[in-house]
């Protein structure tokens, strides 16, 4: 139902990434076979970690073209690089063309000018749905991708891509923006851990925090998410157990 997630909770890390897997690989078939290309946004922090061996393969990716969600304000071989990750865990190993990977400039001086090169990424050669599928993840406070509570990113009506100041960690952040992730054609979340528990009851149930404007968008929206996160959500919410 439109402006409903549906979730899937799943019992263990592996069940989880299985299901997630599954699903992107058949977002991917049905956009290459719709239009010749899926274009996919890359989630960064830690959880992903493990899902990103499972799409090494069953993706085309010669015909696919990877952005990616955020970006810290590092250069792409720091340990904190959200491409690094990805590269590491996915686009070596699955041999992805460098000309097809959309990373961000974590390391110009100059972020709104990599902001508005994204940007420029995102739209080249390009019609509105900007992306195939949006990976996000989400934080203990409800922040996802760099979408973080009391940001200026989180009035962003226009341009798909920013730079922000993150008060609460003293850093800076790239992000695409809501009009970017909420005009996604399908969304998929991953959310493990008990101290994501409240956060995303409260993203769910009561449509708080940054991430529940994507979760309640009209389109398809999926929450893969174990035991441990789904705790505070009730019986009723819980579409799927995997
Ligand atoms: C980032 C991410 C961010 C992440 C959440 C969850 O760059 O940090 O894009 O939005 O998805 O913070 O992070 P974990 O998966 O590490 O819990």
């Amino acid at each position: 139902m439109a402006g409903t997630p549906h979730i899937v909770v799943a019992a263990d890390l592996p069940a989880l990434v299985a299901q997630a897997a599954a699903h992107i690989r058949d977002a991917a078939t049905a956009a290459i076979a719709a239009r010749g290309r899926f274009r996919i946004a890359l989630a960064g922090g830690s959880t992903p970690r493990a899902l990103y061996p499972k799409l090494v393969d069953g993706i085309d990716w010669a015909r696919a073209t990877v952005f990616f969600g955020d970006e810290r304000a590092v250069p792409p071989d720091d340990a904190q690089s959200n491409y690094r990750m990805a590269r590491e865990t996915l686009l070596d190993p699955a041999r992805v063309p460098p000309a097809n990977v959309a990373r961000w400039r974590g390391e110009d001086p100059d972020l709104d000018a990599a902001a508005r090169d994204y940007q420029a990424a995102l739209t080249r050669g390009a019609s509105a749905p900007w992306l195939d599928l949006a990976l996000l993840g989400m934080g203990p406070d409800g922040h996802t991708a760099s979408l973080f509570p009391g940001t200026s990113a989180l009035a962003e009506e226009e341009r798909l891509a920013v730079a922000l100041d993150v008060a609460e960690m003293g850093t800076r952040r790239l992000t695409l923006t809501y009009p970017a992730l909420c005009g996604a054609r399908d969304v998929c979340f991953l959310v493990t851990g008990r101290d994501k528990a409240p956060a995303l009851a409260s993203v769910v149930e009561a449509g708080h925090l940054p991430a529940a404007r994507i979760v309640r968008r009209a389109g398809p929206v999926t929450i893969f998410c174990d035991e441990a996160a789904a705790s505070g959500l009730g019986a009723a919410k819980r579409d799927e157990r995997a």
